[in-house]
């Protein structure tokens, strides 16, 4: 993994982006100002706002402000179905045929943050952990697979006449006009798959893991998964050291919860692990504790893995604590090992202490009365 030389002072970009994004970064700077983390903020314009104002949640500005930083956190955002979309840009906008696409995917493939980490640790006395000392780590390809983005919905004639020229079963779609049925590629390159896997196997080599679990569904998905794979297997080759193991994905879903200590490190395609990142956040504490890190060669972006949650916007009840160790991961990424080290103990330190708790951990402490017992630890 790419992570920058420490420095003196560091450029941060600031993406609070809709609803309780904007009340979890706000814990998080709490935390960043008691660490006194050396640090310009520079507020970025991201979110659902600015799809209705402008036409594009995640405008020009924000990508050049990304282009010139050290790294960014970025809080959550808000997203709805195109109907709805199309209806809530102003009069002006309307009829334009403008698409709304999701800023964070968007911003993955734009900066290729091709490597999404998701740790996923049990602390102690967390109410909510499943068992107590999971230690799992989510590796997920972050640029390719059923994100890459090239879709056909209606499908064009000349794509209908290839699929019909297949020897299939679905010689049917010679029957079906552009608008009857739809088409999203996944498409996994050589290059995308083995850069995640070489990551996944470097970091359990470098941090005393013992193993490392392929995730797939090669058995059917013969050609992409079966890639991804065939360069597992060529790459575990250089880790010796390293246990190798494989699973399939619908299997992968029972095994986790039958005996999450089987797992160590996980590594995946996007979509699957898109998936078993929410089910091993679910096992320490769910979506609260579920802390991301979007990583590239030039660009670290964090964040919590949960979402705008509009229904509690406004009200500083949700928990940071997913945030706060994304902020932990921006540390790491920064080459900051002491103060990451640091607000990760205070942190595991008041969750085991529980007098300061939010609602899902059956608590009724704000968000920022959250932040501010952590940085007190500090
Ligand atoms: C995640 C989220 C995103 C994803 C959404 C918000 C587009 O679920 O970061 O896991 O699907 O990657
Ligand atoms: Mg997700």
């Amino acid at each position: 993994m790419s992570i920058l030389r420490k420095k003196d002072h560091y450029k941060i970009a600031w993406l609070p982006g809709d609803g309780v994004g904007v009340e979890v970064l706000e814990a998080a700077k709490i935390v960043f100002d008691k660490l006194n983390l050396n640090a310009e903020y520079i507020h970025a314009d991201i979110g659902w706002e600015f799809w209705c104002k402008e036409g594009d949640a995640f405008p020009q500005r924000t990508i050049d402000i990304l282009g010139n930083v050290d790294a960014a956190m970025f809080g959550a955002i808000t997203s709805k179905p195109m109907k709805q979309a199309e209806e809530e840009l102003v009069p002006e906008l309307q009829g334009k045929n403008l698409i709304y696409r999701s800023p964070i995917v968007r911003m993955r493939q734009l900066f290729d943050l091709y490597n999404c980490l998701r740790p996923c640790k049990a602390y102690p006395g967390n109410p909510l952990n499943f068992k107590e000392n999971i230690d799992i780590v989510v590796f997920r390809e972050n640029t390719e697979d059923l994100y890459c983005g090239v879709e056909f919905n209606p499908v064009p004639d000349e794509l209908i006449a290839t699929l019909t020229k297949l020897s299939s079963p679905f010689s049917k779609f010679a029957e079906l006009k552009g608008n009857e049925f739809a088409v999203s590629c996944k498409i996994n390159t050589r290059f995308g798959s083995e850069r995640i896997i070489r990551e996944a196997f470097e970091f359990a080599k470098n941090n005393g893991r013992k193993k490392v679990t392929i995730v797939h569904k090669a058995n059917v998905v013969r050609a992409t998964d079966g890639l991804f794979l065939e360069i597992s297997k060529e790459v575990a080759k250089d880790y010796p050291e390293i246990i190798y193991d494989e699973a399939n994905i619908d299997a992968m879903t029972m095994w986790l919860i039958k005996n999450p200590f089987n797992y160590d490190v996980l590594v995946a395609p996007n979509l699957y692990g898109d998936v078993i990142s929410d089910l091993t956040a679910q096992l320490v504490g769910g979506l609260g504790f579920a802390c991301s890190a979007n990583i590239g060669e030039k660009l670290g972006v964090f964040e919590p893995s949960h979402g705008s949650a509009p229904k509690y916007s406004g009200l500083y009840k949700v928990n940071p604590i997913a945030t706060i160790l994304a902020g932990k991961m921006m540390l790491d990424y920064l080459g900051e090992f002491e103060m990451a080290e640091r607000l990760e103990k205070a942190t595991a330190q008041v969750i085991a202490d529980g007098k300061v708790r939010t609602y899902d951990m059956g608590g009724s402490s704000s968000t920022l009365d959250l932040a501010k017992a952590i940085a007190e630890k500090l």
